[in-house]
């Protein structure tokens, strides 16, 4: 039988090969990235791989959740190197749509989550999430997958992501990933590449920081003072600014203000480091706080 080719390019392409597999009941997971792939992508790979009988990758720098000034043009582009690290890991097809394939000229249709999607990156990025809420809409129709795969990294994106499919009716499971860390607890990203040594160095300090902070509440800390601390430690240990330290309900995504042990709550942090943005988040274990 021939070999079935690894990357694909036109949605007509996709589609064929995923009624293949309609027909004979084949199930199929699905990772979106913007390539420049590094080892926490390759954890959603392997993720994937254990959801599902087939698994599809899409590398595509997608230009609406750039606002002007971001990094669109800078931001790494290695399809040669992403493409033989999926093909080491076993993928099934690696979807590349071209910018203009994805937005015909005329384009002028917009995708909006509320919600869980107000709030902390949108107050920094204003039209972020309605880049990604329209291109993973745009991903999920060409691919049709049973499963989708996203990290906790983007913990705010993976919400928004929840919330649309739910809204939309589409009939895809989200499965959230955890973080993929280095050695010294810095989240994976494909915007590490900009740093230089020193850049990384002050990069790590994010996550000790963070957890400082987590841990402080854990032990009954008031969230203002134990945030406001966390923006002080994080300046004074070198970075440029913070856009927002956060505790939200790790569901809703609401904003606490008071520390309790009846929520489950998360963490969520921007700041930049070296002229980078970066973001991170983890979950507080719950306070004990004392009945009185
Ligand atoms: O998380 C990302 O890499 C992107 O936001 C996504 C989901 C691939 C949409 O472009």
């Amino acid at each position: 039988m021939p070999q079935k080719r690894l990357i694909v390019r036109s949605q007509k392409a996709l589609r064929t090969r995923r009624k293949d597999w309609f027909c004979a009941g084949i199930t199929t997971a699905f990772v979106p990235t913007m390539g420049a792939l590094h080892e926490g992508h390759l954890t959603l790979v392997r993720l994937a791989k254990k959801k599902a009988d087939r698994v599809i990758v899409s590398i595509f720098v997608n230009p609406t959740q750039f606002a002007p000034g971001e990094d669109l043009d800078a931001y790494p582009r290695t399809e040669k190197e992403d493409v033989a690290m999926l093909k080491a890991e076993g993928v099934d097809i690696v979807y590349i749509p071209s910018p203009d394939a994805m937005y015909n000229a005329h384009h002028a249709t917009s995708v909006n989550v509320g919600g869980v999607a107000d709030g902390l990156e949108t107050d920094h990025r204003p039209t972020f999430f309605d880049g990604v809420a329209l291109v993973v809409t745009k991903l999920f129709h060409h691919v049709q997958p049973d499963i989708a795969i996203f990290g906790e990294k983007d913990y705010q994106q993976l919400a928004t992501i929840r919330r649309l499919v739910k809204d939309l009716d589409m009939p895809i499971k989200i499965i959230g990933a955890p973080i993929a860390r280095d050695d010294f607890g810095l989240a994976l990203s494909s915007r590490n590449k900009y740093f230089d040594e020193s850049g990384l160095t002050l990069a790590r300090q994010l996550n000790r920081i963070m957890r400082d902070c987590a841990k402080t509440i854990t032990h009954g800390s008031e969230i203002d003072i134990a945030t406001k601390a966390c923006v002080k430690a994080l300046i004074e240990a070198g970075f440029d600014s913070v856009d927002y330290v956060s505790v939200a309900d790790s569901k809703t995504l609401e904003i606490l203000t008071e520390n309790t042990a009846n929520k489950a709550m998360r963490l969520l942090i921007a700041a930049h480091c070296k002229g980078v943005r970066l973001i991170d988040n983890c979950a507080i274990v719950a306070p004990k706080i004392q009945a009185v």
